[in-house]
Protein backbone atom coordinates (compact mmCIF):
# COMPACT_ATOMS: atom_id res chain seq x y z
CA UNK A 1 0.00 0.00 0.00
CA UNK A 2 1.59 3.39 -1.09
CA UNK A 3 1.33 6.07 1.02
CA UNK A 4 1.13 10.02 0.93
CA UNK A 5 2.12 11.92 4.06
CA UNK A 6 1.21 15.14 4.39
CA UNK A 7 3.45 16.86 7.83
CA UNK A 8 6.60 15.19 9.11
CA UNK A 9 6.43 16.63 12.26
CA UNK A 10 6.83 14.96 16.13
CA UNK A 11 4.19 12.41 14.88
CA UNK A 12 4.68 12.45 11.06
CA UNK A 13 8.16 11.66 11.97
CA UNK A 14 8.06 9.05 14.15
CA UNK A 15 5.13 7.20 11.68
CA UNK A 16 8.38 7.24 9.18
CA UNK A 17 11.01 5.63 11.51
CA UNK A 18 8.26 3.35 12.40
CA UNK A 19 7.10 2.10 9.01
CA UNK A 20 11.02 1.70 8.24
CA UNK A 21 12.03 -0.09 11.88
CA UNK A 22 8.94 -2.17 12.18
CA UNK A 23 8.67 -2.66 8.23
CA UNK A 24 8.02 -6.66 8.25
CA UNK A 25 5.87 -6.54 11.02
CA UNK A 26 3.71 -3.91 9.50
CA UNK A 27 4.16 -6.08 6.40
CA UNK A 28 2.92 -9.46 7.62
CA UNK A 29 -0.26 -7.44 9.99
CA UNK A 30 -0.84 -5.63 6.87
CA UNK A 31 -0.74 -8.39 4.61
CA UNK A 32 1.00 -6.17 2.06
CA UNK A 33 4.23 -3.50 2.56
CA UNK A 34 2.94 -0.70 3.51
CA UNK A 35 5.42 2.44 2.09
CA UNK A 36 5.48 6.11 2.54
CA UNK A 37 6.26 7.82 -1.30
CA UNK A 38 5.91 11.53 -0.93
CA UNK A 39 5.67 13.45 2.12
CA UNK A 40 4.50 17.27 2.11
CA UNK A 41 5.80 19.38 4.20
CA UNK A 42 5.88 23.49 4.92
CA UNK A 43 9.94 23.45 4.51
CA UNK A 44 11.42 20.14 2.45
CA UNK A 45 14.57 21.27 3.02
CA UNK A 46 14.65 21.02 6.43
CA UNK A 47 16.57 18.26 8.44
CA UNK A 48 14.34 15.39 9.65
CA UNK A 49 14.74 13.07 12.72
CA UNK A 50 13.65 10.04 9.71
CA UNK A 51 14.44 8.26 7.25
CA UNK A 52 13.01 10.20 4.03
CA UNK A 53 9.76 8.99 1.81
CA UNK A 54 10.91 6.99 -1.85
CA UNK A 55 10.54 9.97 -3.72
CA UNK A 56 11.01 12.63 -0.60
CA UNK A 57 9.41 16.23 -0.11
CA UNK A 58 7.45 18.23 -1.78
CA UNK A 59 5.43 21.77 -0.65
CA UNK A 60 3.28 21.45 -3.40
CA UNK A 61 0.44 19.22 -1.53
CA UNK A 62 -1.62 18.99 -5.17
CA UNK A 63 1.47 16.80 -6.45
CA UNK A 64 0.43 14.16 -3.75
CA UNK A 65 -3.01 14.20 -4.49
CA UNK A 66 -2.99 13.70 -7.77
CA UNK A 67 -0.14 10.94 -8.08
CA UNK A 68 -2.08 7.91 -9.05
CA UNK A 69 -0.06 5.80 -7.51
CA UNK A 70 -0.76 6.89 -4.35
CA UNK A 71 -3.44 4.25 -2.69
CA UNK A 72 -4.10 6.14 1.11
CA UNK A 73 -3.12 9.48 2.60
CA UNK A 74 -2.18 10.05 6.18
CA UNK A 75 -2.84 13.90 7.65
CA UNK A 76 -0.78 14.45 10.15
CA UNK A 77 -0.38 18.48 10.17
CA UNK A 78 -2.98 19.66 11.87
CA UNK A 79 -5.24 22.75 11.70
CA UNK A 80 -8.66 23.04 10.58
CA UNK A 81 -7.42 23.93 7.08
CA UNK A 82 -7.75 20.60 5.32
CA UNK A 83 -11.22 19.69 5.06
CA UNK A 84 -11.05 20.62 1.43
CA UNK A 85 -7.73 17.92 0.89
CA UNK A 86 -9.30 14.96 2.95
CA UNK A 87 -12.57 15.54 1.37
CA UNK A 88 -11.36 15.31 -2.41
CA UNK A 89 -9.45 12.38 -1.46
CA UNK A 90 -12.01 10.36 -0.05
CA UNK A 91 -14.22 11.21 -2.79
CA UNK A 92 -11.51 9.48 -5.33
CA UNK A 93 -12.25 6.52 -3.06
CA UNK A 94 -9.35 5.90 -1.20
CA UNK A 95 -8.72 5.71 2.44
CA UNK A 96 -7.57 8.57 4.82
CA UNK A 97 -5.71 8.51 8.17
CA UNK A 98 -5.60 11.48 10.40
CA UNK A 99 -4.79 12.72 13.62
CA UNK A 100 -6.42 15.86 13.59
CA UNK A 101 -8.62 16.57 16.13
CA UNK A 102 -9.16 19.83 15.47
CA UNK A 103 -10.35 19.29 11.92
CA UNK A 104 -12.69 16.06 13.12
CA UNK A 105 -14.37 18.26 16.15
CA UNK A 106 -15.37 20.33 13.40
CA UNK A 107 -15.99 18.54 10.50
CA UNK A 108 -15.88 14.91 11.84
CA UNK A 109 -19.53 14.40 10.69
CA UNK A 110 -19.40 15.72 6.88
CA UNK A 111 -15.95 13.67 6.63
CA UNK A 112 -17.39 10.39 8.09
CA UNK A 113 -20.80 11.20 5.57
CA UNK A 114 -18.32 11.48 2.84
CA UNK A 115 -16.57 8.07 3.33
CA UNK A 116 -19.53 6.25 3.90
CA UNK A 117 -20.91 7.80 0.71
CA UNK A 118 -17.69 7.14 -1.38
CA UNK A 119 -16.97 3.99 0.55
CA UNK A 120 -13.27 5.29 1.64
CA UNK A 121 -12.43 3.99 5.84
CA UNK A 122 -11.53 7.45 7.39
CA UNK A 123 -9.90 6.62 10.34
CA UNK A 124 -8.59 8.85 13.41
CA UNK A 125 -7.23 6.64 16.44
CA UNK A 126 -4.58 8.79 17.22
CA UNK A 127 -6.60 12.38 17.37
CA UNK A 128 -8.05 11.54 20.91
CA UNK A 129 -6.01 9.67 23.52
CA UNK A 130 -2.28 9.28 21.76
CA UNK A 131 -1.42 5.86 22.07
CA UNK A 132 -4.69 5.10 24.27
CA UNK A 133 -7.41 3.04 21.86
CA UNK A 134 -10.65 4.85 22.89
CA UNK A 135 -11.87 5.52 19.25
CA UNK A 136 -11.80 1.61 18.45
CA UNK A 137 -13.39 1.34 22.29
CA UNK A 138 -15.90 3.32 21.08
CA UNK A 139 -16.76 2.23 17.39
CA UNK A 140 -16.99 -1.60 19.32
CA UNK A 141 -18.86 -0.72 22.04
CA UNK A 142 -21.25 1.13 20.53
CA UNK A 143 -22.13 -1.57 17.75
CA UNK A 144 -23.87 -3.52 21.02
CA UNK A 145 -24.06 -0.78 23.95
CA UNK A 146 -26.23 2.28 24.51
CA UNK A 147 -23.57 4.45 25.42
CA UNK A 148 -24.57 7.44 28.56
CA UNK A 149 -21.20 8.93 29.48
CA UNK A 150 -18.01 9.19 27.70
CA UNK A 151 -15.18 11.57 29.87
CA UNK A 152 -11.63 11.40 30.75
CA UNK A 153 -8.53 13.46 31.65
CA UNK A 154 -7.47 14.60 27.56
CA UNK A 155 -4.71 16.92 27.70
CA UNK A 156 -1.42 15.67 28.67
CA UNK A 157 -0.58 19.40 28.84
CA UNK A 158 -2.33 20.37 31.41
CA UNK A 159 -2.00 17.04 33.24
CA UNK A 160 1.18 17.79 33.85
CA UNK A 161 0.77 21.44 34.97
CA UNK A 162 -1.65 21.01 37.22
CA UNK A 163 0.25 17.88 38.72
CA UNK A 164 3.70 20.34 39.24
CA UNK A 165 1.07 23.25 40.52
CA UNK A 166 -0.28 21.04 42.85
CA UNK A 167 3.40 20.08 43.87
CA UNK A 168 4.16 23.50 45.08
CA UNK A 169 5.34 25.18 41.77
CA UNK A 170 4.18 28.51 40.38
CA UNK A 171 2.07 28.41 37.20
CA UNK A 172 4.84 30.02 35.27
CA UNK A 173 7.52 27.70 36.55
CA UNK A 174 5.53 24.85 35.44
CA UNK A 175 5.03 26.32 32.08
CA UNK A 176 8.50 26.54 31.46
CA UNK A 177 9.18 23.05 32.74
CA UNK A 178 6.35 21.76 30.44
CA UNK A 179 7.77 23.17 27.73
CA UNK A 180 11.48 21.62 28.44
CA UNK A 181 10.09 18.23 28.82
CA UNK A 182 8.15 18.51 25.60
CA UNK A 183 4.85 18.70 27.07
CA UNK A 184 3.81 22.44 25.71
CA UNK A 185 4.28 24.27 22.65
CA UNK A 186 5.35 27.61 22.29
CA UNK A 187 1.50 28.65 22.50
CA UNK A 188 0.34 26.59 25.18
CA UNK A 189 -3.46 28.43 25.12
CA UNK A 190 -5.42 26.18 23.84
CA UNK A 191 -4.45 23.34 26.38
CA UNK A 192 -4.18 25.55 29.20
CA UNK A 193 -7.94 26.87 28.55
CA UNK A 194 -9.76 23.81 27.61
CA UNK A 195 -10.06 24.41 24.07
CA UNK A 196 -7.97 21.02 22.87
CA UNK A 197 -9.53 19.04 25.57
CA UNK A 198 -12.91 20.25 24.38
CA UNK A 199 -11.89 19.47 21.04
CA UNK A 200 -11.68 16.20 21.81
CA UNK A 201 -14.94 15.70 23.86
CA UNK A 202 -16.32 16.42 20.37
CA UNK A 203 -14.82 13.94 18.57
CA UNK A 204 -15.74 11.40 21.77
CA UNK A 205 -19.39 12.77 21.76
CA UNK A 206 -20.12 12.31 17.50
CA UNK A 207 -18.77 8.70 18.00
CA UNK A 208 -20.26 7.70 21.37
CA UNK A 209 -24.04 9.62 20.84
CA UNK A 210 -24.01 10.27 17.20
CA UNK A 211 -23.77 14.42 18.45
CA UNK A 212 -22.06 17.14 16.53
CA UNK A 213 -20.82 19.47 18.99
CA UNK A 214 -18.52 21.99 17.74
CA UNK A 215 -15.84 22.62 20.88
CA UNK A 216 -16.55 26.10 21.76
CA UNK A 217 -20.41 24.53 22.78
CA UNK A 218 -19.28 22.97 25.85
CA UNK A 219 -19.42 24.53 29.24
CA UNK A 220 -15.69 25.48 29.79
CA UNK A 221 -13.36 26.37 32.05
CA UNK A 222 -9.24 26.74 32.07
CA UNK A 223 -6.17 26.02 34.44
CA UNK A 224 -4.18 29.09 33.77
CA UNK A 225 -2.74 31.29 36.21
CA UNK A 226 -4.00 28.35 38.79
CA UNK A 227 -1.63 28.66 41.54
CA UNK A 228 0.06 26.45 44.09
CA UNK A 229 -1.69 28.19 47.22
CA UNK A 230 -4.74 28.79 45.94
CA UNK A 231 -4.52 24.67 45.12
CA UNK A 232 -2.92 23.55 48.57
CA UNK A 233 -5.88 25.80 50.28
CA UNK A 234 -8.81 24.05 48.29
CA UNK A 235 -7.89 20.48 48.19
CA UNK A 236 -7.92 18.32 51.16
CA UNK A 237 -5.01 15.44 51.03
CA UNK A 238 -7.34 12.49 49.88
CA UNK A 239 -8.15 14.83 46.88
CA UNK A 240 -6.22 15.84 43.52
CA UNK A 241 -7.38 17.94 40.66
CA UNK A 242 -7.54 17.48 37.25
CA UNK A 243 -8.62 18.69 33.87
CA UNK A 244 -12.09 16.88 33.04
CA UNK A 245 -13.90 16.52 29.84
CA UNK A 246 -17.06 14.37 30.39
CA UNK A 247 -20.33 14.29 28.35
CA UNK A 248 -23.59 12.17 29.38
CA UNK A 249 -26.61 12.15 28.24
CA UNK A 250 -30.06 12.81 29.95
CA UNK A 251 -33.34 12.45 29.08
CA UNK A 252 -33.59 15.53 27.69
CA UNK A 253 -30.49 15.41 25.47
CA UNK A 254 -26.54 15.43 25.33
CA UNK A 255 -25.03 18.03 28.40
CA UNK A 256 -21.22 17.84 29.09
CA UNK A 257 -18.24 20.29 30.40
CA UNK A 258 -14.41 21.15 30.17
CA UNK A 259 -13.05 22.36 33.79
CA UNK A 260 -10.44 21.53 36.44
CA UNK A 261 -12.49 19.10 39.02
CA UNK A 262 -11.60 17.84 42.24
CA UNK A 263 -11.47 14.29 42.34
CA UNK A 264 -11.47 11.71 45.08
CA UNK A 265 -8.02 10.81 45.06
CA UNK A 266 -8.73 7.01 44.83
CA UNK A 267 -10.47 7.71 41.32
CA UNK A 268 -9.49 6.29 38.76
CA UNK A 269 -9.14 9.70 36.79
CA UNK A 270 -7.14 10.78 39.18
CA UNK A 271 -4.76 8.70 38.62
CA UNK A 272 -3.31 9.75 35.03
CA UNK A 273 0.23 12.02 36.03
CA UNK A 274 2.62 13.76 33.47
CA UNK A 275 1.31 13.41 29.43
CA UNK A 276 -0.83 10.03 30.66
CA UNK A 277 -4.22 10.26 29.41
CA UNK A 278 -7.44 8.21 31.04
CA UNK A 279 -11.07 7.96 30.03
CA UNK A 280 -13.91 6.20 31.00
CA UNK A 281 -17.20 5.24 29.19
CA UNK A 282 -20.32 3.65 30.07
CA UNK A 283 -23.16 1.87 28.68
CA UNK A 284 -25.96 -0.43 28.67
CA UNK A 285 -25.77 -3.30 29.13
CA UNK A 286 -22.10 -3.17 29.19
CA UNK A 287 -21.17 -1.21 31.55
CA UNK A 288 -17.76 1.12 32.83
CA UNK A 289 -15.03 0.13 31.09
CA UNK A 290 -11.68 2.42 31.61
CA UNK A 291 -8.60 3.08 29.60
CA UNK A 292 -5.33 5.26 30.71
CA UNK A 293 -1.68 5.16 28.61
CA UNK A 294 0.35 7.90 27.05
CA UNK A 295 -1.67 10.65 25.66
CA UNK A 296 0.98 12.53 23.43
CA UNK A 297 4.51 12.31 21.88
CA UNK A 298 4.99 11.19 18.57
CA UNK A 299 5.99 7.67 19.27
CA UNK A 300 3.07 7.31 21.39
CA UNK A 301 0.83 8.79 18.89
CA UNK A 302 2.39 7.61 15.57
CA UNK A 303 1.93 3.97 16.91
CA UNK A 304 -1.82 4.54 16.48
CA UNK A 305 -1.51 5.92 13.01
CA UNK A 306 0.25 2.59 12.37
CA UNK A 307 -2.75 0.55 13.76
CA UNK A 308 -5.13 2.43 11.55
CA UNK A 309 -2.74 1.55 8.38
CA UNK A 310 -2.64 -1.41 9.25
CA UNK A 311 -6.38 -1.90 9.36
CA UNK A 312 -7.10 0.20 6.59
CA UNK A 313 -4.86 -2.16 4.73
CA UNK A 314 -6.73 -5.20 5.63
CA UNK A 315 -10.53 -3.22 4.24
CA UNK A 316 -8.77 -2.55 1.04
CA UNK A 317 -9.72 -6.08 0.81
CA UNK A 318 -12.13 -6.78 2.33
CA UNK A 319 -15.95 -6.39 1.09
CA UNK A 320 -17.04 -3.54 2.89
CA UNK A 321 -14.24 -1.43 3.47
CA UNK A 322 -15.90 1.53 5.73
CA UNK A 323 -17.42 2.05 9.38
CA UNK A 324 -20.84 2.20 9.28
CA UNK A 325 -21.69 4.64 11.42
CA UNK A 326 -25.27 5.95 13.52
CA UNK A 327 -26.22 9.22 11.78
CA UNK A 328 -24.39 12.13 13.75
CA UNK A 329 -27.14 15.23 13.89
CA UNK A 330 -25.80 18.61 15.34
CA UNK A 331 -27.29 18.79 18.94
CA UNK A 332 -27.32 22.01 20.89
CA UNK A 333 -25.41 21.12 24.86
CA UNK A 334 -27.71 21.11 27.76
CA UNK A 335 -25.75 23.06 30.41
CA UNK A 336 -25.35 20.48 33.35
CA UNK A 337 -25.50 21.71 37.21
CA UNK A 338 -22.46 21.51 38.98
CA UNK A 339 -21.15 22.64 42.21
CA UNK A 340 -17.85 24.00 42.42
CA UNK A 341 -14.90 25.48 45.04
CA UNK A 342 -14.11 28.83 44.33
CA UNK A 343 -10.13 29.88 44.46
CA UNK A 344 -8.05 32.81 44.45
CA UNK A 345 -10.67 35.71 45.57
CA UNK A 346 -10.17 38.03 48.44
CA UNK A 347 -12.91 37.77 51.00
CA UNK A 348 -14.48 41.14 50.36
CA UNK A 349 -14.88 40.50 46.63
CA UNK A 350 -16.35 36.67 47.43
CA UNK A 351 -18.80 38.62 49.96
CA UNK A 352 -19.88 40.64 46.94
CA UNK A 353 -20.29 37.37 44.86
CA UNK A 354 -22.55 35.44 47.27
CA UNK A 355 -24.46 38.62 47.33
CA UNK A 356 -25.15 38.15 43.48
CA UNK A 357 -25.99 34.41 43.27
CA UNK A 358 -29.48 33.86 41.83
CA UNK A 359 -31.73 33.74 44.71
CA UNK A 360 -31.96 29.88 46.22
CA UNK A 361 -28.87 28.98 45.06
CA UNK A 362 -27.09 26.11 47.71
CA UNK A 363 -23.52 27.97 48.81
CA UNK A 364 -21.74 27.05 51.36
CA UNK A 365 -19.32 30.40 52.37
CA UNK A 366 -17.57 29.60 54.68
CA UNK A 367 -16.06 26.12 52.20
CA UNK A 368 -16.69 28.34 49.14
CA UNK A 369 -18.72 26.25 47.60
CA UNK A 370 -21.33 27.17 45.66
CA UNK A 371 -23.99 24.86 43.75
CA UNK A 372 -25.49 22.77 42.49
CA UNK A 373 -26.19 25.84 39.33
CA UNK A 374 -26.37 26.14 36.12
CA UNK A 375 -22.74 25.62 34.67
CA UNK A 376 -23.22 28.60 32.41
CA UNK A 377 -24.28 30.80 35.33
CA UNK A 378 -21.09 29.24 37.35
CA UNK A 379 -18.67 30.22 34.44
CA UNK A 380 -20.18 33.88 33.80
CA UNK A 381 -20.00 34.23 37.53
CA UNK A 382 -16.50 33.39 38.24
CA UNK A 383 -15.52 35.52 34.60
CA UNK A 384 -17.26 38.56 36.39
CA UNK A 385 -15.28 37.91 39.36
CA UNK A 386 -11.97 36.90 38.48
CA UNK A 387 -12.44 33.82 40.61
CA UNK A 388 -11.16 30.11 39.94
CA UNK A 389 -13.42 27.29 40.20
CA UNK A 390 -12.68 23.87 40.65
CA UNK A 391 -15.44 21.80 40.10
CA UNK A 392 -16.64 19.35 43.06
CA UNK A 393 -16.88 15.07 41.43
CA UNK A 394 -17.58 12.33 43.55
CA UNK A 395 -18.68 9.04 42.66
CA UNK A 396 -17.22 5.66 42.82
CA UNK A 397 -13.36 4.86 41.50
CA UNK A 398 -14.57 5.17 37.89
CA UNK A 399 -16.72 8.45 38.47
CA UNK A 400 -18.80 6.93 35.36
CA UNK A 401 -22.17 8.71 36.68
CA UNK A 402 -22.37 12.12 35.59
CA UNK A 403 -21.93 15.14 38.62
CA UNK A 404 -24.73 14.20 41.76
CA UNK A 405 -26.08 17.56 43.55
CA UNK A 406 -23.97 17.26 47.02
N1 LIG B 1 2.26 15.72 19.09
C1 LIG B 1 1.40 14.95 19.74
O1 LIG B 1 1.71 14.42 20.82
C2 LIG B 1 0.03 14.68 19.17
C3 LIG B 1 -0.84 13.81 19.85
C4 LIG B 1 -2.10 13.53 19.31
C5 LIG B 1 -2.47 14.13 18.11
N2 LIG B 1 -1.61 14.99 17.49
C6 LIG B 1 -2.05 15.60 16.23
O2 LIG B 1 -1.16 15.17 15.20
C7 LIG B 1 -1.04 16.18 14.23
C8 LIG B 1 0.45 16.52 14.05
O3 LIG B 1 0.98 16.98 15.27
P1 LIG B 1 2.56 17.23 15.45
O4 LIG B 1 2.79 17.42 16.90
O5 LIG B 1 3.34 16.19 14.72
O6 LIG B 1 2.73 18.65 14.68
P2 LIG B 1 4.06 19.40 14.28
O7 LIG B 1 5.25 18.80 14.96
O8 LIG B 1 3.81 20.85 14.41
O9 LIG B 1 4.22 19.06 12.71
C9 LIG B 1 3.39 19.59 11.73
C10 LIG B 1 3.93 19.18 10.35
O10 LIG B 1 3.02 19.65 9.36
C11 LIG B 1 3.73 20.34 8.34
N3 LIG B 1 2.85 21.37 7.79
C12 LIG B 1 2.25 22.39 8.45
N4 LIG B 1 1.54 23.14 7.60
C13 LIG B 1 1.69 22.58 6.39
C14 LIG B 1 1.22 22.89 5.09
N5 LIG B 1 0.44 23.94 4.88
N6 LIG B 1 1.58 22.08 4.06
C15 LIG B 1 2.37 21.01 4.25
N7 LIG B 1 2.87 20.66 5.46
C16 LIG B 1 2.53 21.44 6.51
C17 LIG B 1 4.96 20.89 9.01
O11 LIG B 1 5.99 21.09 8.04
P3 LIG B 1 7.49 21.59 8.45
O12 LIG B 1 8.10 20.45 9.25
O13 LIG B 1 8.21 21.80 7.17
O14 LIG B 1 7.30 22.83 9.28
C18 LIG B 1 5.31 19.76 10.00
O15 LIG B 1 6.08 18.79 9.35
C19 LIG B 1 -1.90 17.35 14.72
O16 LIG B 1 -3.17 17.27 14.16
C20 LIG B 1 -1.98 17.11 16.22
O17 LIG B 1 -3.15 17.66 16.80
C21 LIG B 1 -0.37 15.26 17.98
Amino acid sequence: MNIALIGVGNVGAALLRQLHGRAARVAREAGEPVTVLRAAVRDPRKVRDCPDPIFGYTRDVGEVLTDARIDALVELAGGEDWLPVLSSFLRSRRPVVTANKALLARHGPALLALAEQHGAPLRFEAAVGGAVPIIRTLLDSRRVDHLTYVGGVLNGTANFLLDRIAGGTDYETALEEARQAGFAEADPSDDVDGLDAARKLSVLAQLAFGAAVPPEAWPRAGIARLGPRMLRAALRPDERVKLVAEAWETTDGVTGYVGPAILPASAFLARPSGAENAVVIDGTPGGPTALMGLGAGGDATASQVVADLVAVARARRAADPVEHLMPVEPVEVLSPRLSARLVGLNPRSLNALWGQLPPGTPHDPDARLVGPMDARSLLALADRYGVHLLIERRGGALLQAPPAPL
